[in-house]
């Protein structure tokens, strides 16, 4: 066991490592400048997370989200960042079909995006498309609990594991995962208790969200943790900046400016070629 480095690259054993040691910090990530400011900050895992389709894209799930939609936003991040593990987060339809596919659309995440590992939405019934990423040592994150990419079947965004049966269900997904060789785990929208008993019996990190304090790690969203998502906030979310609000008020103090015609200033113009610049711009 061992704690997370500092400044050189956050590695997947080191990851497995930590577990026990240090609490993981992980959050999404779309593009480049984001992902930039939030390996700055010191997160250990970003994740090119598919609910890109609903926080960038504006949709009301994640199914819409293609494999070349991911990777070239899996790319901006990657490229990003020097010292966070960067996740892609394999989308809809692009490894339940066929473990072939699920290898070959899991590869291009480490060859043409630049990730470390990917992640895989489902539990027992995803295990022979997490075997065969695994036989072809692309490291896998498996994610139990809500599983976005099954809204329909849910019917909705809801608590899982709320009852013992489903509980059950959860906790052999979570386990047949990690004996699987999944690196980590997201527990997602599950009773605090369940991840609690979940982390303890697996031997590889709980990522949480929505699964109460005694996860190895937590995951959010990074829109709502800044304060972008227009829509209702779920309760487990902790809001810790209001970008909205710097945004709006920026955006209508330059459009007063430009109405007013106090943007731009001189100082903000070219001067003619016969006169000296006011200002290089290169
Ligand atoms: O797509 C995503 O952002 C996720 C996290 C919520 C874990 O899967």
């Amino acid at each position: 066991m061992a704690s997370l480095p500092e400044t050189s690259p956050v590695t997947v054993p080191l990851l497995v490592s930590s577990k026990g040691v240090e609490k993981i910090a992980m959050m999404t990530a779309y593009d480049a400048p984001t992902a930039a400011l939030l390996d700055e900050a010191g997160l250990d895992v970003l994740l090119v997370g598919d609910s890109l389709a609903m926080t960038v894209y504006g949709e009301a799930n994640t199914l819409s989200a293609t494999m070349e939609t991911m990777l070239r936003h899996a790319k901006a991040v990657s490229r990003s960042c020097r010292r966070a593990l960067v996740v892609g987060d394999m989308p809809f339809l692009s490894y339940q079909t066929d473990p072939r596919e699920a290898v070959t659309n899991a590869g291009r995440f480490l060859s043409e995006a630049g990730c470390a590992a990917v992640k895989v939405e489902g539990g027992r019934r995803v295990l022979p498309a997490v075997e065969a990423i695994l036989s072809a040592d692309i490291p896998v994150m498996g994610h139990v609990g809500l599983t976005p990419q099954s809204v329909h079947k849910l019917g909705g965004f809801k608590v899982q594991g709320r009852d013992s049966g489903a509980a059950h269900e959860i906790r052999e997904d979570a386990k047949a995962l990690a004996q699987a060789g999944c690196f980590a785990i997201v527990l997602e929208c599950v009773p605090a208790g369940l991840a609690a008993e979940i982390t303890e019996e697996v031997p590889v990190p709980t990522i949480g969200i929505g699964a109460g304090p005694r996860c190895d790690g937590q995951v959010l969203v990074f829109h709502d943790v800044v304060g972008l998502t227009r829509d209702l906030r779920p309760r487990f979310v902790r809001r810790y900046a209001d970008l909205a609000g710097a945004i709006r008020e920026a955006a209508s103090a330059y459009a007063k400016d430009v109405r007013e015609g106090t943007f731009p200033n001189a100082e903000e113009s070219f001067a003619s070629p016969s006169k000296p610049a006011l200002r290089r711009i290169y």
